[in-house]
């Protein structure tokens, strides 16, 4: 009894003491004492309650901390990633680069919406909760203390494929891709760099690197790191996963940037990074002083935490984080249609941009880098690769997709021929190429 009050005492000792951060502009309708009156122990119950499932697995952080990055990159930070498909269509959950986002991460944000909404009424609106979660899984992995603008509502709507697969950068990006994509949402290379940072703890399926080892391997992959990948996923579509920081996986830290020096970065959109000389010296500091780093990763988390928010009468509070309130009668969520394998569906992250393949001759002419280390354990050879993903509902999701994708074909190709001879009849046509 005693220690779970200082417990709990300490939690909020922890969370009303570091606050040294400065905080940049805060978006009209949210604010950092939003809930102060409404749900004054707020933060307590999402901290505590994260402490405990850490406790038992620390590699769920990770999950959390991604799947606010896809709420926000994708129709802004309203809590429409968590939303189930309906009768209207499947839903941002089953966009290609949605479906490895963790289902046990859907299942904590609910969790902690249920103990929240117990406490405090319905009050707290899911994005929120998502943004607070991803806040607490940076600071109980290891990362920064912070404190991050509240207010957000729920959206009323997923956002189509289309415009989740538009808005999430592909693994295979080099950095002028990223740089140009998150330009567009007034992110800068330095919030760029800081954010890819968050590749600090997680894994990463086979199918979201592979490109760089077959046919042939990516010349700026570091040789012993390409042998271990090359175990772990000994064809291209393998479902296994790996980790995305070789030197500390579990833990927010920077050595992420001391991996990409040297050159062992999991996905081009890392190692390229440190290729491009845009974002190599941001890259350098980070990795010679972590202090730098945390303060521009919060700093670029509280600038995407912001992204489009729906904030006053805008949107609502959803009693379920799953679907919007008040619509079970047209609820079919997609997630439970019986399909009969798991098929090739990361196929999304194999596709190679242009981009990559110039990128790849550009490459061929640098020097190769020297061996920086900066006190990082070396996870070498088999000690980082995690077994095959038993992870049953994923792969319900996955196959789903699956059949979607074979209607979806039919009916892009019939519009894509529409599209075709539209463009070429339109005088001002302009070309989209990455
Ligand atoms: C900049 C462009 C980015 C790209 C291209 C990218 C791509 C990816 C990919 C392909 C994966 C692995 C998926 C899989 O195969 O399972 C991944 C994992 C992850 N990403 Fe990113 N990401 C980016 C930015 C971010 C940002 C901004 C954050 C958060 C602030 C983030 C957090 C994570 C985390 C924590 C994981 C591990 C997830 C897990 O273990 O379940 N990423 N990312």
């Amino acid at each position: 009894m005693v220690s779970s009050i200082l417990c709990v005492l300490l939690v909020i000792l922890e969370i009303t003491v570091a606050k040294t951060q400065s905080t940049g502009p805060v978006v009209k309708g949210l604010s950092y004492t939003f809930y102060d009156s409404t749900c004054p122990k707020l933060a307590a119950i999402i901290r505590n309650h994260l402490n405990q499932v850490f406790q038992r697995d620390i590699t769920q952080a990770a999950g959390l901390l991604r799947i606010h990055f896809h709420d926000c990159f994708v129709q802004g930070c309203d809590g429409s990633v968590l939303l189930d498909g309906s009768a209207s269509g499947p839903s941002e959950q089953n966009a290609p680069p949605n479906l490895t986002l963790r289902p046990e991460a859907f299942k904590i944000i609910n969790d902690l919406q249920a103990l929240v909404h117990r406490q405090c009424g319905q009050v707290v609106s899911c994005a929120d909760i998502t943004a607070l979660a991803a806040r607490d899984s940076v600071y109980l992995s290891g990362g920064p203390q912070y404190d991050i603008p509240l207010g957000r509502r729920d959206g009323l709507n997923f956002a189509t494929q289309a415009a989740t697969l538009a808005n999430l950068p592909r693994p295979t990006s080099n950095t002028t891709t990223l740089l140009d994509s998150l330009s567009t949402k007034k992110l800068d290379p330095t919030d760029v760099v800081a954010l890819s940072g968050a590749h600090t703890i997680g894994r990463g399926h086979c199918t979201s690197f592979t490109s760089r080892l077959y046919p042939t391997q990516d010349p700026t992959m570091n040789q012993s790191f390409a042998n271990s990948l090359k175990v772990t996923c000994p064809a291209s579509d393998t479902s296994n996963t790996t980790v995305l920081d070789i030197r500390t996986p579990n833990k927010f830290d920077n050595k992420y940037y001391v991996d990409l020096m040297n050159r062992q970065g999991l996905f081009t959109s890392d190692q390229d990074l440190y290729t491009d000389k845009r974002t190599r010296a941001i890259v350098t500091s980070f990795a010679v002083n972590q202090s730098l780093f945390f303060e521009k990763f919060v700093a670029a988390m509280i600038k995407m935490g912001q992204l489009s928010v729906l904030t006053g009468k805008q949107g609502e509070i959803r009693a379920n984080c799953s679907a919007r309130n008040g619509n079970d009668m047209g609820l079919w969520s997609v997630k439970s249609r019986s399909v009969p394998q798991y098929g090739k569906l990361d196929y999304y992250w194999q596709i190679d941009d242009d981009d990559n393949h110039q990128q790849n001759q550009w490459r061929n002419s640098q020097p190769q880098s020297k061996s920086y280390n900066f006190n990082g354990n070396y996870y070498n050879n088999r000690g980082f690769s995690a077994p095959g993903d038993p992870d049953g509902k994923r792969k319900k999701r996955v196959a789903s997709y699956n059949m979607y994708t074979v209607e979806g074909k039919l009916k892009s190709s019939v519009k894509n021929s529409f599209k075709w001879i539209k463009n070429k009849l339109s005088a001002d046509h302009v070309s989209y190429d990455a």
